[in-house]
């Protein structure tokens, strides 16, 4: 059921997705090329879809909100692109093809990046269902999740971190901002616009920060045991750039044993809803399964 459920919304975020990028004159061509090239060919969408799953959870349509579920992808691939460039992590393949930087230069990918990035608040500003308060509040979830207190945050962080060993506590705090807070405000993004109550969601903010450690803890794994077919992008870039992961500091089985538990306290967190919560269930073992 979940697979018909991640392939269905995927495909409903793509279409969305790639009616959405236009350049608006000829000379700006090449940039809208490269921000496309990046945002449209491949890419599993769940933080997109997680949004969708916990509006639908509390009964509403996603579609009238797909500006916001776009900008999520949108900030998603930005990250991506620069997290690429040489002066970060230095990978040569994403989601099965070349880097940005690999096919349109270093400055352009940069530039893609930008341009995605400021386009997202574009995208939010621009949705008509959403009442001004909960537009006010959804950029502003967005933002503090993408900026200096979350994501970026976290990847800076990360780089300030290669070459030495940190300890796992540092390494939680590590990938709560560069991967837990789009995971963390993927989720929130869908109770603001679905107006939860605030009982509600502490359940549903304990269930998105465990499914976006439980994400990165994976992530960590996969950076070892995968292969470039399936994964899409070169594993063994954390050993090259000798990152701390969860699988340096506990040993692949420790990682495992880490990632099983941390499920379970998401589905523990589930269990308290009184919801229809087998989507976002499905969600969290799909994740620790995944082998891309
Ligand atoms: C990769 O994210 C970057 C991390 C935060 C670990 P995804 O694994 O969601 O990448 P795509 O979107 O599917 O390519
Ligand atoms: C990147 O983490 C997270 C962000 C892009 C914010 P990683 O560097 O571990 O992601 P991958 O493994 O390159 O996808
Ligand atoms: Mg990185
Ligand atoms: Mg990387
Ligand atoms: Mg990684």
């Amino acid at each position: 059921m979940l697979q018909a459920y991640l392939i269905n919304s995927k495909h409903s975020i793509e279409q969305w997705l790639g009616n959405m990028l236009q350049s608006p004159i000829v000379e700006f061509e090449p940039l809208y090329e490269s921000m496309n090239y990046s945002l449209l060919l491949g890419g599993k969408r769940i933080r997109p879809i997680l949004t969708k799953a916990v509006l639908e959870s509390l009964s509403i349509d996603a579609e009238q909100y797909k500006e916001f579920l776009c900008a999520m992808e949108c900030i998603h691939t930005y990250s991506l692109i620069h997290d690429d460039l040489p002066a970060m992590d230095n990978d040569d393949y994403r989601r099965g093809k070349l880097t940005n930087h690999k096919v349109y230069g270093e400055g352009l990918a940069i530039l893609a990046g930008d341009g995605l990035l400021t386009y997202a608040f574009q995208l939010c500003s621009q949705n008509t269902t959403a009442t001004p308060e909960q537009q006010i509040k959804a950029i502003h979830c967005l933002a503090r999740a993408a900026g200096p207190e979350g994501m970026v945050g976290g990847q800076a962080f990360d780089m300030l971190s290669e070459d030495k060993q940190i300890p796992l506590e540092e390494l939680k705090v590590l990938h709560s901002g560069k991967t837990g807070a789009l995971f963390n405000a993927s989720v929130e993004l869908g109770l603001i616009l679905g107006k939860a109550d605030s009982q509600t969601y502490t359940h549903y903010m304990t269930y998105a920060n465990r499914l976006g450690l439980l994400f990165q803890i994976t992530d960590d794994i996969l950076d070892v045991i995968g292969t470039i077919e399936e994964l899409g992008k070169t594993p063994g870039s954390d050993i090259r750039q000798h990152k701390s992961t969860y699988v340096s500091l506990l040993g692949l089985e420790g990682a495992r044993a880490e990632a099983k538990k941390t499920a379970d306290e998401a589905h523990q967190a589930l269990s308290q809803l009184n919801r229809n919560t087998e989507i976002l269930g499905a969600i969290i073992d799909y994740l620790m399964e995944r082998t891309n």
